[in-house]
């Protein structure tokens, strides 16, 4: 589309950023839903990043996605910073008011819309297993906890870090070692991979399935391969599986509605558009 003067601009902030799928992700839905808009990929080093954000509400976007490295230092640079956002402790969507910087974080919602995708699957009341204590493991936890689950079992190679978080987010969260797959998986009803273990030029993740019940939902995090060797494990012995892609796709929801004005849907032809990338 024709872009005039009344054009909505948004984008994504990163370092580096020419890997970033969201300005194919966004760039879908706007021309799907007709906006008269643009989204665009900002190459911003970390020593720009200040008045790269003020840079934003001189230029009249209506705010922008952000990506490595800044997303835990951005936030010390917004006018307001959302609730969840501050218990994550990382901002991934800044919405520019009335000359105002809001930061906000969506990866969790993300996270819980994407599991969604097989509700009759996923029982919130049984205990959850995530692997991992990185930035993304933060927002999952803290969304688990949001949705109601009553026992996290905490997994982390290094298990000072598991430890840390579980510190810090509270009594529902318990830490186990590192490969004691058996008493980690018995009864559970959701197990997440949020290493990097399985990603394409990554070793894959060992763990043994055997005492994970044939209930449980699966998701992996990782999407590049969309298939990790846990997806293809778990769907093998009969569990249920969500794959990576949906987390991505289903984030970006509510930073397109804020900037653009419509509430988007994630389809498959959403799915398709980014995995060309
Ligand atoms: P992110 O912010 O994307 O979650 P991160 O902070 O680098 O990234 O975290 C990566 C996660 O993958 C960590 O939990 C890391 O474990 P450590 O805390 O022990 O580093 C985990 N990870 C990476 N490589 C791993 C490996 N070879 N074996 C086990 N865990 C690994």
């Amino acid at each position: 589309m024709t872009l005039d003067g009344e054009a909505r601009l948004a984008g994504v902030l990163g370092w580096p950023i020419a890997h970033s799928r969201s300005p194919r992700l966004h760039g879908h839905w706007l021309a799907q839903y007709r906006i008269k808009g643009a989204y665009v990929p900002l190459a911003v080093h970390p020593d720009d990043l200040e008045r790269a954000v003020e840079g934003l509400v001189a230029l009249g976007f209506r705010g922008a996605n952000v990506t490595l490295p800044h997303k835990e230092r951005v936030a010390a640079l917004c006018d307001r910073v959302s609730e969840r956002a501050r218990r994550i402790g990382a901002v991934n969507t800044l919405v520019v008011r009335d000359g105002r910087v809001e930061g906000d974080n969506s990866d969790g919602f993300g996270f819980i819309e994407n599991l969604k995708e097989r509700e009759d699957a996923w029982e919130p009341t049984r205990p959850a297993v995530v692997l991992g204590a990185g930035g993304a493991a933060r927002a999952i936890l803290v969304a688990l906890l949001e949705a109601g689950v009553r026992e996290i079992r905490l997994l982390n190679r290094t298990r000072a870090r598991a430890e840390a978080l579980a510190e810090e987010l509270g009594r529902n969260i318990r830490v186990l070692d590192w490969g004691t797959w058996d008493d980690a998986l018995g009864e559970t009803g959701l197990l997440v991979n949020t290493t990097s273990l399985g990603m394409s030029g990554q070793p894959p993740l060992e763990i043994d399935l055997r005492a994970l019940p044939a209930s449980a939902l699966v998701n992996d995090i990782v999407y590049v391969p969309l298939e990790t060797p846990l997806l293809a494990a778990a769907r093998a012995r009969g569990n249920p599986a969500v794959d990576g892609l949906g987390m991505l796709l289903h984030q970006a929801r509510p930073g397109f509605e804020a900037w653009f004005g419509v509430a988007p849907q994630v389809t498959p032809a959403l799915r398709q558009a980014v995995l060309e990338a």
